[in-house]
């Protein structure tokens, strides 16, 4: 019985793709470069799994292609809205995600981009690598403290729920949040958060409002001029979910109007390019979409495809079928 041929669209952790390579017959990306829609069309073509990550612009156009022998789109992340599901589930496309392994490791970041956007880590940086320091003053680069503020969380999934943890236990904050569905007391068990019933609510309330929600949908531009415009101008907008979610022009212009105090973002509308506006910002944090980024996590995410493909080419369902 030949092996299932699957092909890896960008480089993986080391220990990945060997565990890949022993498994199945698998074509690598040796130069990691992002694949076109020719390229991409040509692997659905010729492999029976492709596995795609979020550089990966899976839409209906590409997935048309004709006589594919592709069966599952393994995703390595979380996040599949680079993916049309709809059109995947049409051309009898299984897709696959990686949930729960990369939980820690996003939080942990939506904390960073809280603590360097309050306490001016990024402008320090930048004024002390510039040689523009002149030493310590009491009115130098004061910024905001996150202990005894509100924390509007928008999106208690998974994420959502680990930064309100981290949030809540390590720095005092109180943490009020929205969630399309009610959110179990067991999932928020240790947590002292609140429940409002609309994004407004939550808006009104915040000091610092983290986005935890998937992108594309209806959740495109969710965070646009008129709920910029609802948050409090002390507050914080943190975004580790997706770019789409929030309406980056109009952001800058809300942040360029000082009708906000910043923003932390890792991840962008149109990745790896970034709203002019936000570049010429010092109160805004940026970075590369960093969220899983460490050894450990990528290996699990990793890992956690291959899982999927296992169960997939056992004749089983795999453990984290979305569509
Ligand atoms: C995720 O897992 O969704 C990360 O953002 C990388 O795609």
């Amino acid at each position: 019985m030949p092996r299932p041929r699957i092909l890896v669209t960008r480089r993986w952790p080391d220990a990945v793709e060997r565990r890949l390579c022993a498994l199945f017959d698998t074509t690598l990306n040796a130069d990691d470069h992002r694949l076109s829609a020719d390229e991409l069309r040509a692997a659905l073509r010729a492999h029976d799994a492709v596995l795609p990550t979020v550089s990966d612009r899976l839409d209906a156009g590409v997935l048309a292609v004709e006589a594919p022998r592709a069966r599952i789109l393994a995703n390595y992340g979380v996040g599949y809205s680079h993916i049309d599901v709809d059109a995947a589930r049409e051309r009898g496309l299984v897709v696959t995600n990686t949930p729960g392994v990369l939980t820690d490791c996003t939080a942990d970041l939506a904390l960073t981009l809280m603590l360097m956007v309050a306490r001016r880590a990024g402008e320090g940086e930048r004024e002390l690598r510039a040689g523009r320091w002149t030493g310590w003053r009491p009115t130098h680069l004061v910024g905001t403290r996150l202990s005894g503020k509100t924390l509007g969380i928008i999106g208690m999934g998974r994420i959502g729920i680990a930064v309100a943890r981290r949030a809540q236990h390590g720095f005092g904050m109180q943490v009020v949040f929205f969630n399309r569905s009610p959110v179990a007391a067991e999932a928020l068990a240790g947590l002292q958060a609140t429940q409002l019933e609309h994004i407004e609510d939550v808006l009104a309330q915040a000091d610092f409002v983290s986005l935890h929600c998937p992108g594309g949908g209806a959740n495109r531009h969710l965070i646009d001029a008129a709920r910029l415009a609802a948050m409090k101008p002390h507050a914080f907008l943190i975004n580790t979910a997706r770019g789409d979610v929030v309406d980056e022009a109009a952001l800058a212009a809300a942040l360029q109007h000082g009708r906000l105090a910043g923003a932390g973002l890792d991840v962008f509308e149109a990745e790896p390019q970034v709203h002019p506006g936000l570049l010429a910002l010092e109160n805004v944090v940026l970075l590369p979409h960093l969220g899983s980024a460490t050894r450990e996590t990528r290996e699990a995410m990793g890992m956690r495809v291959v899982d999927n493909l296992v169960a997939f080419f056992d004749g089983r369902r795999p453990p984290d079928q979305v569509s």
